[in-house]
C-alpha cells in the first residue's frame, strides 16, 4: 500500500525565511543551472539522518549541491553525471585552492584577453601562436553573438591553455557566454530565437537592446567566481568530495562502499540538462553525451518515454543498492512526482518506501512563480 505523504512545515521555507541570496551562497551559485534543488533541504536530511555516513552518493548530482553540503558537514561523497559540463562545475566548486594565485591566474588572464580583442579582429590566427585562435566556424556562436561579443569570449578562451586555473577560467567563460547571447531578457532559461534588434521587453516592460558586450559580463564574473570560491574556502573541509562523470544507469558500483544516497532524479520531459549550456558545449568543445540523459525533455512525456524513464530510474537504484547498502543504508530522493511514477520506480527497484515527506515549494523570483509540492521518499533495502 502506498505510503501516505507527511507534510513537513520546517521544511517549507517562504522567500522570506529563504531569500534567494542565502539559497544561491558561495559556490553554489558560481554557474546558473536549471533544477538544483535548495543547499537547506540537503544540510536538514544529512545532518538528521545521514551524519555518521561513510560515503553519500548523488548518481545525479547536477551543479553538486549534494556534495558541497556534504563537504561543509565533514561527510565524505561521490557523485555522478552524465553531463561533461556539470562535471567539470562540480571539481571547480569542491576543489581546494590557493587564492592569491587563482585571483593573480584569473585577473591576468582577463588584462590579456582585452589586450588581444584591442589587437586582432575576429576571425583570425593569432600571430606567432598557431595553436591560438580567435577564429570559429561554429554556425550555433555565429547566429547567437553579435561579433562584437564573440570576439572578446574567443579571446578569452585562446589564452586558457597558457594558465594553471583552467577549468576556473572555463566556467567565467561559460557564465560570461551565458549572459552575452543575443536574447530576449525575459527568456533567458529557455532561449527561443537570437534578437538582433531591440524588442519589447515583457521582464522589464519596455525596449531592451540585445547585448553587443560581453567584456562586461568577463569582468563581472572573473571577480565574483573567484570571490565566491574564496567564501567557499573558508567553511570547505578536507572531507573526500568526488565528482565523476558517468551514467549511472550503468556504472558498477561494486567497488565503492556507498552507505547511503541523497539525490533528486532528472524528472521526465522537464529539462535537457546538456541543452541548457549548449553555448558552453560549443566554446569548449565538450564531449556531448546527451543521447544518455535520463527523461530528456527532447523525448516527451509518451507511454514509451514513461516505460524507459521507470525502468532507468529503477535500475540506477538497484545498481546502486545492491552493490553495497545494508538494511540500515537510506535512499533519499527529492522529487515533484507529478505523474505518480515513483511507487512503482521503488518497487521495482527492490527497495521500500518507508517514509514520504513533503514540503510546499512557494517562491517568487523574476518572473517565474513557483508553487508545488515536493517529496522527500525515504526508501531503505
Ligand atoms: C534534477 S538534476 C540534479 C540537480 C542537483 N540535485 C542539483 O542540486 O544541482 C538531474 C541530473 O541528472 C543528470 N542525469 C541525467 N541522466 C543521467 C544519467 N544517465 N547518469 C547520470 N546523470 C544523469 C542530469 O545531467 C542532471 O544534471
Amino acid at each position: 500500500m502506498a505510503v501516505k505523504p507527511r507534510l513537513v512545515k520546517q521544511l517549507c521555507w517562504t522567500e522570506k525565511d529563504l531569500p534567494q541570496k542565502t539559497r544561491t551562497k558561495h559556490v553554489h551559485s558560481l554557474h546558473p543551472y536549471l533544477g538544483k534543488f535548495v543547499p537547506q533541504l540537503v544540510d536538514y536530511f544529512l545532518k538528521r539522518e545521514l551524519k555518521n555516513s561513510k560515503l553519500v552518493c548523488d548518481p545525479f548530482m547536477g551543479s553538486g549541491t549534494t556534495l558541497i553540503e556534504c563537504n561543509v558537514n565533514g561527510i565524505p561523497s561521490v557523485g555522478f553525471d552524465i553531463s561533461k559540463f556539470n562535471v567539470m562545475l562540480c571539481n571547480v566548486k569542491t576543489k581546494k585552492y590557493d587564492i592569491a594565485r587563482l585571483r593573480k591566474d584569473v585577473n591576468a588572464a582577463l588584462e590579456e584577453a582585452f589586450v588581444l580583442t584591442s589587437k586582432t579582429s575576429l576571425d583570425r590566427y593569432i600571430p606567432g601562436k598557431t595553436k591560438h585562435k580567435i577564429k570559429s566556424n561554429s554556425k550555433y556562436l555565429k547566429t547567437w553573438y553579435h561579433p562584437e561579443a564573440l570576439h572578446p569570449l574567443l579571446a578569452f578562451k585562446s589564452l586558457i591553455p597558457d594558465h594553471n586555473y583552467q577549468d576556473v577560467l572555463k566556467i567565467i567563460l561559460s557564465r560570461a557566454a551565458r549572459s552575452s547571447r543575443m536574447i530576449a531578457h525575459y527568456e533567458v532559461d529557455f532561449p527561443k530565437k537570437p534578437y538582433s534588434e531591440d524588442y519589447h521587453c515583457l521582464k522589464h516592460d519596455r525596449i531592451c537592446h540585445p547585448t553587443k558586450n560581453s567584456k562586461i559580463f568577463l569582468k563581472r564574473y572573473c571577480k565574483d567566481v573567484v570571490n565566491r570560491i574564496e567564501e567557499f574556502q573558508g567553511i570547505r573541509t578536507n572531507t573526500y568530495t568526488k565528482p565523476i562523470h558517468g551514467d549511472s544507469s550503468t556504472f558498477d558500483f561494486a567497488d565503492l562502499k556507498i552507505d547511503h544516497v541523497f539525490t533528486s532524479p532528472p524528472y521526465i520531459g522537464l529539462i535537457d540538462y546538456h541543452d541548457q549550456h549548449k553555448y558552453a558545449y560549443d566554446l569548449l568543445g565538450l564531449e556531448d553525451n546527451s543521447s544518455l540523459e535520463i527523461g530528456r525533455k527532447k523525448n516527451g512525456t509518451s507511454k514509451a518515454a514513461i516505460s524507459n524513464y521507470k525502468n532507468s530510474i529503477a535500475k540506477t537504484i538497484r545498481n546502486i543498492a545492491e552493490s553495497s547498502f545494508d538494511k540500515d543504508s537510506q535512499f533519499i530522493i527529492v522529487v515533484n512526482d507529478k505523474l505518480g511514477l515513483y511507487d512503482d520506480i521503488v518497487a521495482d527497484s527492490g527497495l521500500t518506501i518507508k517514509k514520504r515527506l513533503m514540503r510546499e515549494v512557494n517562491r517568487r523570483s523574476g518572473r517565474r512563480a513557483t508553487n508545488f509540492n515536493e517529496d522527500i521518499l525515504i526508501c531503505k533495502l
